[in-house]
């Protein structure tokens, strides 16, 4: 199969095969995909406490907001740590309730000098298992979303989430984390960056897009896609996060121009 033949699949995967292959395959560039809708370009909030990060759920999308007590975040010593440091140090993280009920952290994958960082939420009930981040069926998504834009899980690509923990409800069904399991997670991730020093950041879904970018919670979610955010110097596209689309196929279109934005940032970026 062709490159081109490869890109349309998975972007049949995605729903978006008769929309937009005409338009790859005769390009095959990123400065001739479609451009993104143009919105508001929404400002990061400066000095904004990580403490007063919405908890969030798995979309961009608005949900409901989860009150809780911030904690104190990690020891500070993470930001020093070297990767083998870092993942004993998640894996025998106690900082927040979730270590009760996990099966395994899940510290994250790919290529440790990937120029491409794609940020999730939190582990679901099939990675809490696996001990590997989007291998469920959202996961599988995400596998076609990078397909898509000619990435491959593991090349040149890391995946990492919010928090290194699986979060659950009473019912131990899965649950967006809280503001404080975020907060204390927030620092691995923090860690994680710096060491893979990425050129570009992909954030899947409204957690990983507010707490990245310490965005006021009043900020509309709606107005995150179609601009290019900043984590320090680095570029952050928003999307919506993999588990949404698979229940709202019609956003997938919408996808799309985000990762079209995501590839001509990516272009343009040092
Ligand atoms: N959802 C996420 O945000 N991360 C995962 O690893 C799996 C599902």
């Amino acid at each position: 199969m062709t490159d081109s033949a490869r890109r349309v699949a998975f972007l049949q995967e995605m729903g978006l095969g008769p929309i937009w292959s005409r338009r790859d395959i005769v390009s095959g560039t990123v400065s001739e995909f479609q451009e993104a809708p143009a919105l508001e370009q929404v400002q990061p909030v400066p000095s904004v406490p990580a403490t007063a990060l919405i908890p969030t759920a798995d979309a961009v999308q608005e949900q409901s907001v989860v009150q809780v007590t911030p904690r104190v975040s990690v020891d500070a010593s993470v930001q020093h740590m070297d990767w083998l440091q870092l993942q004993s140090a998640v894996s025998g993280c106690r900082q927040c309730t979730l270590c009760h009920s996990r099966t395994q952290t899940v510290f994250g994958t790919g290529d440790q000098k990937a120029r491409w960082l794609f940020v999730g939420e939190g582990p679901g009930r099939n990675e809490d298992i696996q001990g590997e981040p989007f291998v469920g069926p959202a996961g599988k998504l995400l596998d076609n979303m990078m397909g898509a834009m000619g990435l491959k899980r593991g090349e040149n690509t890391y995946i990492a989430n919010i928090v290194k923990c699986r979060p659950t409800d009473g019912n131990r069904k899965d649950r967006p984390p809280a503001l404080d399991e975020a907060t204390a997670c927030m620092p691995y991730l923090e860690r994680q960056i710096a060491l893979i020093d990425p050129t570009i950041i992909v954030a899947l879904g409204k957690t990983a897009a507010l707490s990245l970018l310490k965005l006021d919670p009043a900020t509309p979610v709606s107005r995150l896609r179609g601009s290019v955010h900043r984590y320090g110097d680095k570029p952050v596209i928003v999307t919506y996060h993999p588990a949404y689309l698979l229940r709202n196929l019609a956003d997938k279109g919408k996808t799309w121009a985000d990762l079209c934005l995501a590839m001509r940032s990516f272009e343009t970026a040092d």
